[in-house]
């Protein structure tokens, strides 16, 4: 039976790179013999917003809830939509009622890309981040009193739940015992937030218990911020917080390069929703509409969502073609980003040939 795979390109260079995305898609499906069924959709764009006042239509939920991924674009176009409206109109709608718990970023550094970490070579930079997407420090439990006043407090509540810390645990762990380092650090801060931190160290040493195969350690989230900069070769799956992993889940895809190449997944484990899988970059303004905007962040987003959707060797094949032709290195190809003079279609059409060999 096919895989529905609803396509969402949004705004600026969301609309340049998804060509490219489903390019390559379509590559991966002829050689593997897939059988994926795009269907595209103009919401979740801020020109959807200017025509009909909302970022989604009302029966968003019930359009893309059968789907069995969605693949968006990037999200924004500050110069006339307020960047809150756009992205808590959308990407916050699907990552939050499609329970997407899961953030998970790939930070790999790729032949030809230059780490901003001197002397870094690729096989030196090879992990993940795994954010909590749903509770934690982004919680709405709080308030605001005696407003404009000398007495205005403030107050926001960190919520964390046992199901909640639990389930983001296990799919860390569950990925760590599948890397070949079945490596696990976890991002606390129990010296200095104590009692959800010490709460969250807690529940990493149970869940432990059932991975004896994995190897755990843990830093607070200050000096793991020093640490991904100094010592990225000493990580192979890294698990935090939702603020923690926020953080971590930029950091970790900046010492790897261009932001341009970074891909991300929010993911529902159990398929009881579609996840979501998107570059980490936005929709870029300042290059939109010139068709030089890398492609590889969302091409090696739709890597992911084949991963996913349980096609192992597809989504292999696709990194494999975009370090191939990183590894080449033909100017004419290569986006600015990255040191060529090609477009958004050349680097495309050079990786899905790739795929396709
Ligand atoms: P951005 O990621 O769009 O751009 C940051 C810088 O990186 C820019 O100089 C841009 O030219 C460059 N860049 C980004 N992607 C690139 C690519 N594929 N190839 C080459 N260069 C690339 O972040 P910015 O400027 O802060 O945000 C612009 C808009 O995007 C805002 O409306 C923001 O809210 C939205 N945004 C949406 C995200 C999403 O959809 N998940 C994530 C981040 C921002
Ligand atoms: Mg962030």
């Amino acid at each position: 039976m096919a895989q529905r795979i609803a396509v969402i390109a949004g705004d600026g260079i969301g609309t340049e790179v998804m060509p490219e995305g489903v390019r390559a898609l379509e590559a991966a499906a002829k050689r593997f013999n897939l059988d994926l069924d795009f269907h595209t959709f103009d919401f979740g764009s801020c020109d959807y917003y200017l025509e009909h006042g909302q970022m989604l239509p009302n029966d968003w939920f019930e359009q893309l809830k059968g789907f069995d991924a969605l693949f968006y674009g990037a999200v924004g176009w500050p110069d006339t939509v307020p960047d809150h409206i756009s992205l808590w109109g959308s990407l916050l709608q699907f990552r939050r009622q499609f329970d997407q718990y899961i953030n998970l970023r790939p930070c790999k550094l790729m032949p030809g890309i230059k780490s901003p970490l001197a002397g870094r070579e690729p096989g030196d930079i090879d992990f993940y981040v795994v954010r909590e997407n749903t509770e934690g420090e982004y919680s709405s439990v709080g308030g605001k009193m005696f407003e404009g006043t000398e007495r205005e407090v403030v107050m926001q509540e960190t919520v964390m739940t046992r199901t909640g810390v639990d389930r983001v645990l296990k799919y860390a762990f569950d990925l760590a015992q599948t890397r070949p380092r079945k490596k696990l650090t976890s991002a606390t801060k129990s010296n200095g937030i104590s009692i959800t931190m010490p709460y969250w160290d807690e529940r990493v040493a149970e869940m432990a218990k059932q991975y004896p195969d994995v190897a755990v350690d843990k830093f607070h989230i200050d000096i793991l911020t020093a640490n991904f900069v100094l010592h990225p070769d000493w990580f192979d799956v890294v698990v935090g917080s939702n603020l923690f992993g926020d953080i971590l889940s930029d950091l970790g895809p900046a010492c790897t390069g261009t932001i341009g190449i970074a891909p991300s997944a929010n993911i529902n484990p159990e398929g009881n929703f579609p996840s979501l899988f998107e570059p980490v970059h936005g929709s870029a303004p300042d290059i939109a509409g010139k068709g030089i905007a890398n492609p590889i962040g969302q091409i090696w987003s739709g890597a992911m969502m084949l991963e996913h959707l349980g096609h192992q060797d597809a989504a292999k094949a696709m990194v494999d073609a975009i370090e191939a032709v990183l590894a080449e290195g033909d100017a004419d190809v290569l986006t600015r980003d990255i040191g060529g003079q090609g477009t958004t279609e050349s680097l495309g059409k050079a990786i899905a040939e790739r795929i396709g060999s």
